[in-house]
């Protein structure tokens, strides 16, 4: 059915669920239902809620989980993550529990630069517009004090402006390229805030400006926006040990595990059908973290992807040698993250997750970030090299397969003691909830 509406924000939300379910279900009582379910009990927490966007109509519940025993530059951290996949959570406790015992993470902020533009059309002479520019650069800071005087405060703000000529893309294409230090904040308010106060400033001045003909005065401010490709926000995080450390429980020597290993980070450096599925395994751990922290997942997606192409092919995110008998596996990643600001000061799940990881600045928030995703990376890579990834997959998605079948407590115990020696597939889960239900019918 295709329906529209208009006023529909202004509608109460119970109004605009009604419009919802009498629009859209059969079954109307019931789409109420499922909605309402989700409602917090306690009012305040829910219009927190209903007022982080516009139109909330229910929440959506994501699980919250932890991965302990993480040790990081010495420091023991349990790492809050939020994901929906079955799998992920365990697999970064594994892991941690791997490196625990191996000396652990090792991790380094390399920079926390950010970017911001402003995109601008100029169809004059070039010397002219640099001139200007310079004439106009310490007034494009000085105009921005009221927004940076807070972060000056604390050590941060406007790094540099630079005039970028981006002509031979698109004729008369400039940009205001300014670099910024926000500290513990992402920035993304504070960055879009200052650059549309130097495209006003930019744009007004030029008026004014001697050194422009009538026509040259004429620029024309397209966008003002922040980059989410953050090269120089980067983190450095790496395990190693002797690669006869490497030895596991699994039928393979820690030899044969450690060239499996590379070779399977070389065909992700190599090939990108398989460097995206690699880093997508990476962005299992990063994400859960990102999210549960109340940072931007879209923006770090962006970010990190962007950068897995900064030499004009995908590739991987991870690398790894083996070099005098010691195995090291590292990952340099691009991550804006904040700890103050945004929902890390309102949400209380996010509060909870950050004073779980002993209220973390942004750089240290970088780093374990980061090592959740080189955990997540070192764990897919060690089952995809030795027993292939779906005998744990499974092993995890057992439980919602049989919740799918509306298994019983007493049903899920039997089922996970028989599965633990029998190879989980969907057919002979069906088959053997069939069976113990027909057995106990018997
Ligand atoms: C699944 O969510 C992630 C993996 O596919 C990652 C990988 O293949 O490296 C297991």
């Amino acid at each position: 059915m295709c329906a529209s509406i208009s006023g529909f924000s202004k509608l109460s939300k119970s109004k605009k669920i009604d419009w919802i379910v009498e629009t859209y279900f059969s079954n109307t009582e019931d789409a109420k239902r499922i909605l309402k379910q989700y409602w917090n009990t306690n009012d305040k927490l829910q219009q927190l809620h209903d007022e982080f966007i516009e139109n909330t109509i229910t929440n959506y519940y994501l699980p919250l989980g932890v991965a302990p025993n993480f040790l990081i530059n010495g420091k023991i951290y349990t790492i809050p993550m939020a994901i929906e996949e079955s799998s992920v959570v365990a697999a970064a406790s594994k892991a941690a529990k791997f490196w625990m015992d191996r000396g652990g993470f090792k991790t380094k902020v390399i920079s926390t630069t950010k970017i911001g533009q402003v995109h601008f059309m100029y169809y004059g002479n070039i010397e002219n517009l640099k001139n200007y520019f310079n004439h106009i650069k310490s007034r494009l800071i000085d105009d921005a004090k009221p927004i940076t005087k807070n972060m000056e405060k604390r050590g941060g703000g406007i790094v540099d402006i630079e005039l970028r000529n981006k002509t031979q893309d698109i004729k008369g294409y400039y940009q205001l390229h300014a670099s910024f230090e926000t500290l513990d904040a992402m920035g993304a308010n504070f960055i879009n805030s200052c650059l549309e106060q130097f495209a006003k400033t930019f744009k007004n001045e030029a008026l004014n400006f001697e050194g422009f003909s009538e026509q040259e005065k004429n620029i024309q401010v397209v966008m003002s926006i922040l980059s989410n490709y953050v090269p120089d926000c980067l983190v450095h995080a790496e395990v190693s040990c002797k690669v006869e450390d490497l030895n596991e429980d699994k039928n393979i020597s820690a030899e044969e595990f450690a060239t499996k290993f590379v070779q399977a980070v070389n065909i992700a450096e190599v090939e990108p059908y398989r460097a995206v599925t690699h880093n997508k395994g990476i962005m299992n751990g990063i994400d859960a973290v990102v999210l549960a922290t109340g940072n931007d997942f879209r923006a770090v997606e962006a970010g990190v992807h962007a950068y897995a192409s900064r030499n004009g092919k995908y590739s991987s995110l991870s690398h790894t040698k083996i070099e005098d008998g010691i195995f090291t596996f590292w990952m340099e990643i691009p991550l804006a993250l904040g700890t103050i600001g945004g929902l890390t000061g309102l949400h209380p799940l996010v509060k909870l997750s950050l004073e779980l990881l002993h209220h973390p600045t942004a750089k240290e928030l970088m780093q374990i970030v980061a090592v959740a995703g080189l955990a997540q990376n070192f764990a897919a890579l060690r089952s995809l090299t030795t027993t292939g990834i779906q005998e744990g997959h499974m092993k995890m998605h057992l439980m919602n397969i049989l919740n799918q079948f509306g298994a019983t407590e007493t049903e899920k115990a039997t089922l996970t003691d028989h599965f633990k020696t029998n190879l989980v597939t969907h057919t002979a889960v069906v088959e053997a909830i069939k069976d113990l239900r027909f057995k106990k019918n018997d």
